[in-house]
């Protein structure tokens, strides 16, 4: 596939989904969330044990979503852009194997609300994130209004969406919003050890995890814990389940399928 403003890397398990779009420090106009949108399914159709998401160039993982586009746009335009944004977004959120946001550089806006839809966020030391939209009239619309908080909790989640603060890599470890910062030129290497770290573990048994992880968000504990018990018990009698324990109780390392 061949996109203008994505590009899409797939090597031993790990795909990546760069978002292609630097004079425009990333920004998701529709043609970009198309483009994504059509990557995921790419993504999707391969083996894809893990998943990482990054942004070109040096400055930016995703400034946002398109200010030039938002500018003019009534409200039937808004509903649609929004429509559009949640349903690709939803799509990062839900991926049948982990996500890693490669967060490069400036993550604002819609950029912010892509790497909250991850499962794991690491940042480059250069990285600043932000739900920036109050200083432009609105509110975040791609979902940073609930997942913010649900990673970060309520206070945080409140005091960046009124403040529209620009929160450094720092500042943003030190709040829960990434899970660690690294060195800018380390990051693919951090993230490509991370990916392969993953990637040899048992992909359904990683994606059953991940599933069960969301029920926190989605449900109450009562249901939650019947989710877990019966997914739980239904990993009983794979490949992988048995894999797992022979070669414990053989004392030798796993080798996954
Ligand atoms: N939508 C559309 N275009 C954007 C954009 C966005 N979200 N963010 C940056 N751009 C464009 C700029 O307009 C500029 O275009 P130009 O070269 O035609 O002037 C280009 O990308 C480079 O950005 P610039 O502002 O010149 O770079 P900078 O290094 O001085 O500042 C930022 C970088 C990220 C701090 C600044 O661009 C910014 O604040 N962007 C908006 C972030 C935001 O509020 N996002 C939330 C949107 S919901």
């Amino acid at each position: 596939m061949d996109w203008d403003t994505v590009t899409l890397d797939h090597d031993d398990g790990v795909t990546t989904i760069t978002i292609d779009r630097p004079d425009r420090l990333n920004a998701l106009n529709v043609e970009t969330l198309d483009a994504l949108d059509e990557a995921l399914d790419e993504a999707e159709a391969q083996d894809t044990r893990v998943l990482v998401v990054t942004g070109a160039g040096e400055d930016a993982f995703v400034a946002g979503a398109d200010i030039a586009y938002m500018k003019d746009m009534g409200v039937e335009a808004a509903q649609a852009y929004a429509e559009r944004g949640h349903a690709v977004i939803n799509r990062v959120d839900t991926f049948p194997a982990p996500v890693i946001a490669a967060v490069n550089g400036y993550a604002f806006g819609g950029g912010c609300e892509l790497a909250l839809a991850a499962d794991l966020r690491v940042a480059s030391e250069r990285a600043v994130l932000g739900q920036t939209e109050i200083d432009l009239g609105i509110v975040p619309g791609w979902g940073g209004t609930q997942r913010l908080a649900r990673l970060v909790g309520d206070e945080t989640a409140r005091r960046m969406v009124f403040f529209g603060d620009r929160v450094d890599a720092e500042d943003a470890d030190r709040l829960g919003l990434v899970g660690d910062v690294v060195a800018h030129d380390q990051l693919d290497s951090f993230v490509r050890d991370m990916a392969d770290e993953l990637a040899a573990k048992p992909a359904f048994a990683l994606r059953t995890a991940k599933e069960a992880l969301d029920q926190v968000h989605r449900t109450n504990l009562e249901a939650g814990l019947r989710y877990e018990k019966r997914v739980w018990s239904g990993l009983f009698g794979t490949a992988d389940q048995e894999e797992g324990m022979t070669a414990f109780v053989e004392d030798r390392e796993p080798e996954f399928e």
